[in-house]
């Protein structure tokens, strides 16, 4: 009767997974601080997005880490075809084909030598429109390398309607964009630098949200939508149910949710000292997103629980 009565379920179909591909090593790289999490070769990306496929997961979301030598000041590895984003696109689309979302992150950090989302201006801070630029070349050189979905996560202003019309222009009209609408400066993103190796000293708080406001989210909500987003994501997730909530009231388009890296380190770590019921407490924080009004989610746990469900 519980089961039958229950408010909100989980659905394979809605969860995603993000992933992380290394140029240059022979075998994967365990990220230390993401416990069961690994930077992938091209060979074992492949079979991971073959056994998301198989576990019904909806979509897979690719970070590509750079040989440290390839990192600049304009992050070059992300615009040339060569580049491991754009090449693990290509191997992931010949494996999987149109049987799941393939998706790809539209940002700077993971190929810049000073780690930030977008290039910098003559004093060192980072250059909106000039950055801008750098993202609508990357997002078709990721479109033609087979990303049916981008993920424009810089945060810049103007990016999804930028990236849009770039898009557009060179006959990309069908590829999406789930658009980083609500993006948080966030503790929480600690072991994700590790995962991408960043070399980031600073923050980003020029251009992520404060945690102690929900109303920029709002307008960041209704400019993205308005630029042309196909989905919305909040991101972290758990400290940020309330705009979850929000956006899942007051959007016009699908709205996603992102359970980041420190997310899962809390609930790895706890459980591996026996703290809490590892299998539990991830379908519970699961549970919540969709109970404030997630219609998809970007988990690390994805194809575990997508097989499990
Ligand atoms: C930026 C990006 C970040 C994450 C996803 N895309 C890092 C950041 O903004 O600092 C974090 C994801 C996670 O922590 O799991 N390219």
């Amino acid at each position: 009767m519980r089961r039958m009565v229950a408010e909100h379920r989980l659905h394979p179909a809605e969860l995603i997974l993000p992933v992380f591909v290394r140029d240059g090593i022979s075998e994967p790289v365990p990220v230390s601080s993401m416990p069961g999490v690994v930077q992938h070769t091209r060979e074992t990306l492949k079979k991971a997005a073959a056994e998301a496929v198989r576990a019904g997961v909806g979509g897979i979301m690719l970070f590509g880490v750079p040989k440290d030598s390839d990192k600049d000041a304009v992050g070059t590895a992300g615009t040339d075809p060569q580049g491991i984003l754009q090449v693990a696109l290509r191997d992931v689309r010949a494996e999987v084909g149109d049987d799941i979302v393939i998706m790809s992150d539209l940002c700077l950090d993971e190929t810049t030598d000073h780690g930030h989302c977008g290039v910098l201006d003559a004093q060192g801070r980072v250059d909106n429109d000039a950055t801008l630029e750098r993202y609508a070349e990357m997002a078709c050189v990721q479109a033609e390398a087979g990303a049916h979905m981008l993920g424009p996560s810089g945060m810049m202003d103007g990016q999804v309607g930028h990236v849009r019309r770039a898009l557009d222009a060179a006959g990309h009209q069908d590829v999406s964009l789930f658009a980083y609408t609500a993006k948080y400066a966030s503790a929480f993103y600690g072991p994700f630098r590790e995962a991408v190796g960043s070399s980031l000293k600073g923050d980003r708080n020029t251009y992520q949200q404060n945690a102690a406001n929900s109303r920029e989210a709002l307008r960041e909500l209704s400019l993205d939508v308005a630029e042309g987003a196909d989905v919305v994501m909040v991101k972290p997730g758990l400290p940020y149910l309330d705009v979850l909530r929000d956006f899942a009231e007051q959007s016009t388009v699908p709205v996603g949710v992102y359970q980041i890296s420190g997310e899962y380190a809390m609930v790895e770590a706890a459980a591996q000292n026996g703290w809490l019921d590892r299998d539990r407490a991830i379908m519970e924080t699961l549970t919540s997103f969709k109970r404030a009004g997630a219609n998809m989610i970007l988990t690390y746990w994805a194809t575990e629980v997508a097989a499990r469900l």
